[in-house]
């Protein structure tokens, strides 16, 4: 096996020195004690939860699409993507300088260099013809998540993520624009607008997918709740509502902006009925020069909603108060709990247009009448509640 050194860096700033083998797995870890406060916080607290770390930086396995696209562009695995690609990301200023090299964050950075997203294009279509003198010096191959998903660049030079779907539905990307127009309806300022976007995916036929504008840039990093969970102790089965709240507030978030903005999302995630709501889908955002909070990231991914994974038949015998959640807690009524402020959704702006549903394949059409009813009983429930009924509780 090689092993090659490579300097961690966060910008131009060395964070550790380590061995990298061909396939991406690290050893030999020497941290810059002078810019401990830049080393990843995810990594911070032992060797191990570092290699957890960037192991998790790698694109999962586990995407759908990774496979041939590892093999259509010469990989041997999605570690070997991620070191051939300096581990740059659209989401913080990390990246890895082979030792030796004289490379700066001017000129690797992908928020200012341009990049050509060939491992996300073949994962939304593997018949892409990739013409490999087109490729970019560097690319991108640390995106997380299981759906197929590219980051392109429009002609203003504005970095953007494509979604695609599981299956043959779009319903994901329509209940993430879905999502974006409860959101504008509210007059809620901190959400990502999602996009409906024409995909070309397999065998050349024309699907859709959703697209969404990046919220990070140069001064403007992401650090996921999963990776904020990593400095601190958890007991077994602790809901990570508690210790999340401890660490945002540690890094300098108000408790009232913490409350208010998990208030607000768990209202609107049990309206949608968004089940997916993991530790990966919450996220900080903070200035990677000063390592200041900046706050919470904008609302994103909100597609695992809306019934998308039930087929048609089992939808009217649903058991609403049965739904299961990733979240915080398993039960999707009993999440309510932790909400502070029961007004922090206003219902009389939460009556949706369902007609964007009509943009799914005509198969499925049938469904939004089922859609439609189900939205308005979690509406009556979201009512009770903020009549002060603690609806988790049997009546
Ligand atoms: N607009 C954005 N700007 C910057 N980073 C983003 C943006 N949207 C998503 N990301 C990053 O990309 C990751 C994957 O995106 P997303 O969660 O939408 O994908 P997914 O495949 O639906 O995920 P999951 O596996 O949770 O279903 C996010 O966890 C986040 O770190
Ligand atoms: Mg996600």
């Amino acid at each position: 096996m090689d092993l090659k050194e490579y300097y961690l860096m966060h910008k131009n700033l060395p964070v550790c020195l380590m061995e990298i083998s061909d396939d991406g797995s690290i050893s030999r870890v020497r941290r810059n004690a002078s810019a401990a406060e830049h080393f990843p916080l995810g990594g911070q607290m032992n060797e191990m939860k570092f290699h957890e770390w960037w192991r998790d930086r790698a694109i999962p396995k586990t995407r759908h699409g990774a496979k041939t696209a590892l093999q259509r562009l010469g990989y041997s695995s999605t570690g070997s993507a991620l070191i051939n690609n300096l581990a740059l990301s659209l989401t913080d200023c990390y990246w890895i300088q082979p030792r030796g090299e004289d490379l700066t964050w001017e000129e690797v950075n992908l928020f200012t260099n341009d990049f050509v997203d060939s491992f996300g294009e073949i994962t939304i279509n593997p018949d892409h013809d990739i013409d490999l003198r087109t490729r970019t010096r560097f690319d991108c191959a640390t995106s997380q998540g299981e759906l197929q998903k590219k980051w392109c660049i429009d002609k203003d030079g504005r970095r953007y993520l494509v979604k695609g779907n599981y299956g043959l539905s779009y319903q994901q990307s329509i209940n993430e624009v879905f999502a974006s127009e409860l959101h504008a309806r509210q007059g809620f300022k901190n959400y990502t607008r999602y996009y409906l976007t024409k995909l070309r995916v397999e065998g050349g036929r024309e699907g859709l997918g959703c697209l969404c504008y990046a919220f990070c840039n140069d001064s403007v990093e992401c650090i996921s709740a999963w990776e904020l969970l990593q400095t601190v102790k958890i007991r077994q089965n602790e809901s990570y509502y508690y210790p999340l709240k401890q660490v945002c507030i540690s890094l300098g978030m108000q408790e009232q902006s913490f409350t208010d903005f998990m208030d607000y999302e768990i209202m609107t995630d049990y309206l949608l009925t968004n089940t997916d709501r993991h530790m990966n889908n919450i996220a900080v955002l903070r200035d990677p020069d000063s390592l200041q909070l900046i706050g919470f990231a904008p609302i994103f991914d909100s597609g695992n909603s809306m019934f998308f994974n039930i087929p048609l038949t089992e939808l009217p015998l649903l058991h609403l108060d049965q739904v299961l959640t990733h979240s915080f807690i398993a039960k999707e009524p009993r999440l309510l709990q932790y909400v502070h402020n029961r007004h922090l959704l206003d219902l009389d702006k939460a009556r949706m247009d369902f007609s964007v549903y009509e943009q799914d394949v005509a198969e499925r059409h049938s469904r939004i009448p089922l859609l439609k009813e189900l939205y308005q009983r979690k509406l009556a429930s979201l009512s009770a509640f903020q009549s002060g009924h603690d609806i988790w509780k049997k009546r």
